[in-house]
């Protein structure tokens, strides 16, 4: 049976060494304490590090720790050298991809030592998992600390069912494209098949970061990446909604309770919880605050902010400046409004319990949650859940995931004072009957779209999920029958074989001229068309000199502008057609017209077309233009033999008479073949396929509709094909 595997850099348990004696805490942050419930009821294996450090370790101590945590948690522990843990959690985790997808460059750094132990613990992870991992089972990857993980999940195991969550923002192309490793990166995480994120724009952003920077499409939220289908999508994380909104009534909560209650007497209490880090606005708020008592002077001694702020990251550089930030501010407003008996600000540095939390939740009159950027922010929605009187509110920052969800709270920019401060004051003024229809919407929404239910819904599309492409209904992968192949090519006497080059033999490239044949690719065509059963020829849309240059030495027949021209080997250039060229000024003044507002595309003209290349333009930009492009040129050459034709990232206007259907033609004309093979990856080549005789094998390189009868996955697939052929 397979079973469920959850990978995250922290687990819900956090190790620690007392002197001789080892202690076990609650993790912090929402990823941990948000998960945990699901693990338990779901009976997952939970992979990740522990937080101590392995080399205060002796061996059985390890063993111990790796005993316990698997018993009494069903946790598999991650040990990491101080060392590992400086560069990876410290350095890049949190100095580079933390600050970068929070939208804060100014704190982060790029180091290769870090990168390198980031990929270095990633697959660290990776050996861990393969020690329990089995082939059918689903895998889930948490977090920005292990986006390489599912990539190396996915080369091990090309089956598997691998799932990925971002619990931080994903920002917008403009800041990711900052990062030097952003291609490993968006590789490592389009291992996975289903992506998810807290909310539609981050899923908005990735999808533009892998269409910019990788020139992947995507349809429906799905992008086609290699031979696979990943679907990324917005799971919103909820909470444990009963978990907050229980009744308690065990001694400690109201012990807890009554505290807390003694401490308000009959001040309001504002509230907010956090972990110290700098995304969360804590100064700000500070700042806010003071503005507050300074616009509303009747609320001085008649409020009272409790500040939590829980100890996290103690280690990185920027997490310890910012604590003594907190309290120098903390101690300006209380030395600025302290009256004898009233202190405004409460400032607690230290973590609470959940279940103290609760207690607090449920009297504090307010909840101020202004981070700069959050990928979610549970405690927003913990308070909404805690609150069964319907009597609290929340000001919220429009910058934390959670505020699309709770769009009924008063919503602030958590950089303008003056906002969070009316804000506040709206919050503590608001009529009891508003506060009861906003809080019932909430627990509605809260109780509905629960931890569990997020958990559920992820795991079942991850589970349903299809991963490979529908476009390819009725369309064999050559894998298939390749047994078939092999047997007719032996059988066969006189074999044609006709293959494109560009994204056939050969990978894209920007530049079109850098895409000339390595020696490995010389060597295997070389070697196949010296067989003297074997005709080879490579039917390109590309200009007779490059192809001459290129291959012209090979024993090879050469078809240079998508069939114009064929030159049988050791012979000269024919042409198939008579060409006519008045067409092409007007054609080429249009193009050019449209291609002076498209910045990056180029002309270029050939014997029988003008094309118009865009690969290396904003996609948004070619999506907006295409259209009106495609119709002026086809209203302007209705009526002469031209069409227009678009290929992979071109727009060609073309003489329709030239196509590479008429190389099939020409060379089919010169001798009859009992073996015929032909592969191509454009749309120019289904002209080819289209001219073949019904015992042929078509192949069609990549994706989208074709009407070859089988296909691959790349141009790597067919070098292998070819040298399977020619080793056999
Ligand atoms: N939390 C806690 N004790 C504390 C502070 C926070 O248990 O003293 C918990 C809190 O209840 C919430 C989580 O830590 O479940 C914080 O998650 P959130 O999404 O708000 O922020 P993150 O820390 O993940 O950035
Ligand atoms: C955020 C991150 C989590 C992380 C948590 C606590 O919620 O998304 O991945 O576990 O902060 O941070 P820490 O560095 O202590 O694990």
């Amino acid at each position: 049976m397979s079973k469920l595997i959850i990978v995250s850099n922290r687990l819900p348990v956090t190790v620690a060494k007392q002197e001789e004696a080892f202690e076990y805490h609650k993790s912090l942050g929402g990823l941990a304490t948000g998960l945990k419930s699901y693990h338990k009821k779901a009976d997952s294996i939970w992979i990740g590090w522990p937080g101590i450090a392995s080399n205060e370790l002796k061996e059985e101590e390890k063993a111990g720790i790796e005993k316990k945590l698997e018993s009494d948690h069903g946790c598999l522990p991650v040990f990491l050298s101080a060392e590992e843990k400086e560069k990876y959690y410290d350095g890049f985790c949190n100095n580079t991809l933390w600050p970068l997808f929070h939208y804060f460059t100014n704190k982060m750094e790029f180091k290769s030592d870090t990168w390198e132990a980031y990929k270095h613990v990633n697959e660290k992870f990776f050996r861990v998992l393969d020690e329990v991992m089995e082939e059918n089972d689903q895998v889930w990857v948490h977090d920005y600390q292990l986006m390489l993980l599912p990539g190396m999940i996915r080369d091990k195991y090309p089956q598997a069912k691998i799932g990925f969550f971002l619990h931080i923002p994903f920002p917008s192309n403009e800041i990711f494209r900052l990062l030097i490793w952003r291609d490993e990166i968006l590789e490592g995480v389009l291992g996975s098949d289903l992506i998810g994120f807290h909310t539609y724009d981050y899923v908005r952003h990735f999808l533009s970061s892998t269409r910019r920077l990788m020139g992947l499409s995507s349809h429906l939220n799905t992008v086609h990446y290699g031979n696979r289908n990943i679907r990324v999508d917005a799971f919103p994380m909820g909470i444990d909604y009963e978990k907050f909104y229980r009744e308690y009534t065990d001694s400690e909560f109201i012990e807890d309770t009554k505290l807390v209650q003694d401490s308000k007497k009959d001040m309001k209490l504002i509230l907010s919880v956090d972990r110290l880090d700098y995304t969360k606005g804590i100064p700000n708020r500070l700042e806010a605050f003071d503005a507050f008592l300074e616009l509303y002077p009747e609320y001085v001694e008649k409020v009272k902010f409790i500040l939590i702020v829980a100890p996290s990251r103690e280690t990185v550089r920027s997490y310890e400046k910012l604590k003594r930030q907190v309290e120098e501010l903390v101690g300006k407003i209380n030395g600025k409004y302290s009256t004898s008996n009233w202190m405004p600000v409460w400032f607690y540095y230290k973590p609470f319990t959940q279940k103290t939390l609760i207690a607090l939740y449920r009297n504090a009159d307010v909840l101020l949650v202004t981070p700069l950027r959050d990928g979610m922010n549970l405690v927003a929605k913990e308070y909404a859940a805690s609150r069964r009187d319907l009597e609290g509110m929340i000001v919220i920052s429009e910058t934390a995931g959670a505020a699309s969800e709770l769009g009924e709270a008063i919503h602030v920019n958590p950089r303008d004072n003056v906002a969070i401060a009316r804000g506040l004051y709206k919050a503590l003024e608001m009529p009891l009957e508003e506060k009861h229809t906003i809080n019932k919407i909430f627990h509605q929404r809260l109780k509905r779209y629960s931890l569990d239910f997020w958990a559920k819904e992820f795991i079942s599309s991850l589970q349903s999920h299809e991963k490979t492409p529908i476009i390819k209904e009725g369309v064999l992968n050559i894998g298939e029958d390749s047994d078939q192949l092999m047997k007719e090519y032996h059988q066969a006497e006189k074999r044609l074989i006709l293959l494109d080059y560009d994204g056939t033999l050969v990978g894209f490239t920007s530049i079109p001229q850098r895409a000339r044949p390595d020696q490995s690719l010389k060597d295997l065509l070389t070697t196949m068309g010296e067989n003297p059963q074997n005709t080879l020829a490579i039917v390109s849309g590309r200009d007779r000199q490059t192809l001459e240059k290129w291959l012209g030495d090979l024993p090879l027949h050469l078809v240079a502008s998508h069939g114009l021209w064929v030159k049988n080997y050791n012979e000269d250039w024919k042409s198939t057609v008579m060409l006519t060229h008045d067409w092409k000024p007007v054609v080429y003044e249009v193009m050019q017209m449209y291609s002076d507002r498209m910045p990056g595309s180029i002309i270029e003209e050939k014997d029988y077309s003008i094309a118009l290349h865009y690969r290396k333009c904003d996609p948004d930009m070619v999506a907006e233009k295409m259209g009106e492009i495609k119709e002026a040129l086809l209203t302007l050459v209705h009526a002469m033999s031209l069409g227009v034709l678009e290929g992979n990232k071109v727009l060609e206007v073309k003489d329709v008479r030239v196509n590479k259907g008429l190389a099939v033609a020409h060379l089919m004309r010169e001798n009859s073949y009992d073996f015929i093979l032909a592969a191509g990856d454009d749309v120019t080549d289904e002209d080819l396929f289209d001219a073949l005789p019904s015992h042929a094998f078509s192949i069609k390189v990549g994706f989208g509709s074709t009407r070859a009868a089988y296909y691959v996955d790349d141009w790597r697939a067919i070098r292998s094909l070819l040298q399977k052929l020619k080793g056999s």
